[in-house]
């Protein structure tokens, strides 16, 4: 599979909104988003970026508590599922919370430690990565695999 790869520094939290907002913007539907990274590097500030790029209808909050959030937005039926994996563990939780048949479907998944449940991810994604370099700077690695993902890593450029 045709893979890509892209590197991006934020230097404030404003600017890892505006990086997901671009992603956003760009979706089609269908598209699996993983944020990777530990507590505190942004995966949920990137993820409220893309949630306004989008067009959700509400704004995007930590799913902590409910493992997934589903939202909205008025132009079409299209929805943004924002799963937190951090208390998931393996293939047989994420069919347990149902994740691989949103995995399916024309939606956008978007997916906080994506690593805990990689084996039930598809292969075409785009992974994100995101590093402290310290208190407000973050490093934020792109990772494409699958047309999809490498067109929307593309029009990122
Ligand atoms: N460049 C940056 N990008 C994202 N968040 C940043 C940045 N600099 C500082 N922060 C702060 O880091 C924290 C990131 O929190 P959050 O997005 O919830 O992280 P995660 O979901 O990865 O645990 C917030 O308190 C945010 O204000
Ligand atoms: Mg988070």
């Amino acid at each position: 599979m045709e893979t890509a790869t892209r590197v991006a520094l934020s230097r404030n939290v404003a600017e890892t909104e505006q990086i997901g907002e671009r992603i956003g913007a760009l979706l089609r539907g269908g598209e699996l988003l993983c944020l990777s990274g530990d507590l505190g590097a942004g995966k949920t500030a990137l993820t409220r970026g893309i949630g306004r790029g989008w067009g959700a209808l509400e704004p995007i909050t930590s799913p902590t508590f409910t493992l997934i959030h589903e939202h909205h937005r008025a132009r079409d039926g299209q929805k943004l599922y924002h799963v937190d994996g951090y208390r998931l563990s393996g293939a047989a939780d994420a069919w347990t919370v149902g994740l691989d048949e949103l995995l399916h479907g024309e939606d956008v998944v978007v997916i906080e430690w994506p690593e805990n449940v990689a084996e039930a991810l598809p292969e075409e994604r785009l992974w994100v990565t995101l590093d402290f370099f310290d208190d407000e700077t973050r490093q934020l690695t792109f990772n494409a695999s699958g047309a999809q993902a490498l067109a929307l890593l593309r029009a990122l450029d």
